[in-house]
């Protein structure tokens, strides 16, 4: 229950990359047949991901996942536009991708504004429009939470955007597959995303650059992604991220039902197991990823519960990062300014293809176990 983290590959996609490596070894750069089968995989790739994506193939630009998709968003349009004396808007809850980023654009005498969001997890459009100055270069706001959940006003941020002529990025890794994303359709000039978050392999993104943006490039060598990213294509890892993405393409609303079923199969679970007074949802309850389920158990700890939980076979995730041991408290909880014990109680529980009703029933009764043992 922790596919937020990273999903198996999809025995679909990795039959495509098996059969990538083991009959191409060519490099798509090469004017022999053998690159020229290459460049055949890595474009049709592009042009199968791009139609599913809703863009031109020229505007899609494979890197090495969604890190690396955040960083060259950023760096790329602010070098562009002059990091010194510039201005960044973005949110408090942003993936360390994203807000490490703008540490460093700081660092570099770029002014940073971070929003603050609701208890919910959301951020207020006033707050942004508040917030734009004369150099306002670039706002970046993810899609949807890696660690809530909760779904920004895309559609609302990017208008209001384009009504101030300043660029729009997004993260949209935690919500490719399971809400809607079509990149003609949204005013959202770039778009982040990554393979390994819907059952494609790890290692393999891309970033979507909407024409007419000039991005520099982080890398410097070869010629490959239109001098956008430098470096031999990953063949294999782009035929499968094509591969998982025509897979959640298909499954359509029946994969985000899925969810839905698990999500409301733990809920209940725990409201019969332990009652709805022992647990609190963190997050939108609205406008929500529904394969991302945010709960504190205040009568315990985050680590407590999930070193449990393991020992019952249950992966799940706290918000956090692990440092030397000790779990620090999630910057995306405190953003949403939640009690001290809801805060050190929070578990991430994600869901993917593999999870079924039974294992969150399975899940919930353990969980009952986990407190009554604590309790004693
Ligand atoms: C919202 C979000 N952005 C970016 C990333 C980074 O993606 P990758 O692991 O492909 O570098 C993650 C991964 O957890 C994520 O959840």
């Amino acid at each position: 229950m922790d596919h937020a983290a990273s999903t198996p590959v999809h025995p679909e996609v990795a039959e495509r990359m098996m059969s990538v490596m083991t009959h191409q070894f060519g490099n798509a750069s090469s004017v022999h047949g053998f690159g020229r089968e290459a460049k055949r995989i890595v474009n049709g790739s592009r042009d199968q991901l791009s139609s599913w994506l809703g863009c031109e193939p020229d505007e899609l630009v494979f890197t090495g996942g969604g890190t690396e998709s955040d960083n060259l968003a950023i760096f790329g349009v602010m070098e562009q536009i002059g990091v010194q004396g510039s201005h960044v808007i973005t949110s408090a809850i942003e993936h360390h991708a994203v807000l490490h980023a703008c540490h460093e654009l700081e660092r570099q005498g770029c002014e940073v504004t971070y929003i603050p969001v609701d208890a919910m997890g959301r951020v207020s459009l006033k707050a942004i429009e508040d917030a734009m100055q004369e150099n306002t270069a670039l706002v970046t706001v993810m899609y949807g939470n890696n660690e809530v959940g909760t779904v920004q006003p895309i559609f609302e941020i990017g208008e209001l955007c384009r009504s101030h002529g300043v660029i729009f990025h997004t993260d949209a890794v935690q919500a490719l597959g399971s809400v809607s994303v079509s990149c003609r359709d949204m005013p959202v000039d770039l778009w982040s995303f990554s393979a390994h978050k819907i059952n494609g392999p790890q290692g393999v993104g891309a970033l979507v650059v909407r024409r007419g943006i000039s991005l520099s490039p982080r890398l410097f060598g070869g010629v490959q992604e239109k001098k956008r990213r430098a470096g031999t294509e990953n063949m294999a890892g782009i035929a499968g991220f094509a591969k998982a993405v025509e897979l959640a393409a298909a499954a359509g609303q029946v994969r985000v039902q899925h969810y839905d079923e698990l999500r409301t199969a733990l809920l209940n679970g725990l409201r019969r197991e332990i009652g709805e007074n022992s647990f609190v949802i963190n997050g939108h309850l609205e406008h929500y990823l529904p394969h991302i389920l945010n709960i504190s158990f205040p009568d315990t700890t985050t680590e407590t519960m999930l070193m449990n939980l393991d020992m019952e076979g249950i992966a799940a995730a706290s918000g956090s990062a692990c440092t030397s041991g000790s779990l620090e408290i999630s910057h995306v909880l405190l953003a949403m300014k939640l009690s001290d014990p809801v805060l050190r109680s929070a578990i991430r529980f994600s869901f993917g293809l593999g999870n079924t009703t039974q294992e969150m029933e399975y899940t919930a009764q353990k969980i009952g176990t986990i407190l009554n043992r604590l309790r004693k």
